[in-house]
């Protein structure tokens, strides 16, 4: 069954068109925001969806309007064989655009076959160039790894290569400029990020509102809004106006982009999660072991899909989500 079937849109008039897959809750990382270091949840592999099963829901999706995917985590580049899972969704009837959300350490071993696996745009975590700083938010002195990861992703093509960077008070804010300087010098989108309050991490770190960050950084280069659309995603985007730097900010806490939200995460034990900050969801791999057909399968996500939330509510309640970043997929 290959055929189009109407599309996903939720009570609140969103039309659902994209997908983050997190194909492992495992990361060769622990950042301070995302996961403590003391952290024994992960799921067992016999928890895992297999590619089929990935494939199965990935198609069902397709089959409804959705054309983006996204690959994170955890970690995605820790699951085994990820370039042969990106090339099975690469070829599903309606899958347009096909990114990865990274940390970036493994990609000189898996730029080239991801690329042609049909990857084509990369997002890699980086929140400071200063190596101990580095070494503090991620538990491990990581940033040659991440430096030869970008190269690896420039030199195969992948384009555009954007730099995730959260923006933590007291711990990398003074680094926007140079971190800008950097992105415009090597041709990366840079992408300033509020702290999201995940589990205990984000909570802890508090977050440093990216209002006044932007002024600053407009006293420095001279910024004009970005008129062409970026990706499809939640961050607002300046340029310089000599058009060498993009900027993406995206402000989860201080200003909320909920209405515009077009998306739903699938996490690696495959349970569908209809917002970042909220606990509605849909357990798919009971079904899916239980043998659910395609039309099942659809008719299941499109009631999924009136499970999800008007908004998240990190602001007002902070304390509310239980789940670490790396368990609903980033
Ligand atoms: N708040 C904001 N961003 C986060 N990320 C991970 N945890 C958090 C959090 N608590 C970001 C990472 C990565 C992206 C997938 O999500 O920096 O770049």
């Amino acid at each position: 069954m290959t055929e189009t079937t109407s599309p996903l849109i939720d009570r609140f008039g969103r039309s659902i068109e994209y997908l983050r897959l997190s194909v492992t809750d495992r990361c060769d990382m622990k950042c301070t925001y995302c996961l403590p270091k003391s952290f024994k949840g992960y799921q067992e592999p016999k928890n895992w969806l297999t590619f089929d099963e990935i494939e199965r829901v990935v198609g069902a999706f397709a089959r409804m309007g959705t054309s983006r995917i996204r690959l994170t985590g955890g970690e995605p580049l820790l699951r085994r064989n990820l370039p042969e899972l990106a090339a099975r969704i690469s070829a599903l009837p309606g899958i347009r655009d096909l990114s990865l959300s990274t940390n970036g350490t493994q990609l000189p071993k898996h730029a080239a076959a991801l690329r042609a696996a049909g990857v084509s745009r990369l997002n890699i975590s980086l929140d400071s160039l200063n190596r101990e700083c580095v070494t503090q938010i991620t538990g491990r002195d990581s940033i040659d790894d991440v430096m030869a990861g970008l190269d690896a992703a420039e030199q195969h093509g992948f384009s555009p290569i954007k730099l995730n960077m959260v923006v933590m008070p007291g711990v990398n804010e003074h680094e926007v400029e140079a971190m800008t300087e950097f992105c415009i010098n090597r041709g990366f989108i840079l992408r300033l990020i509020e702290t999201m309050p995940m589990g205990s991490t984000g909570l802890a770190s508090g977050y440093t509102p990216l209002g006044p960050v932007l002024e600053r950084l407009r006293e420095r280069f001279e910024l004009i809004p970005e008129i062409k659309e970026m990706g499809g995603g939640p961050a607002r985007y300046w340029r310089t106006v000599d058009g060498r730097g993009q900027i993406g900010l995206i402000t989860p806490i201080s200003q909320h982009f909920c209405e515009t939200c077009n998306r739903v995460r699938l996490s690696v034990d495959g349970t569908l999660y209809l917002c970042l900050g909220q606990e509605e969801k849909v357990e798919l791999r009971p079904l899916l072991r239980a043998g659910i057909s395609d039309a099942e399968l659809e008719q299941t996500l499109r009631e999924g899909i009136e499970l999800k939330p008007e908004r998240h509510e990190f602001r007002e309640a902070p304390t509310k989500i239980i789940r670490f970043m790396s368990q609903t997929g980033g």
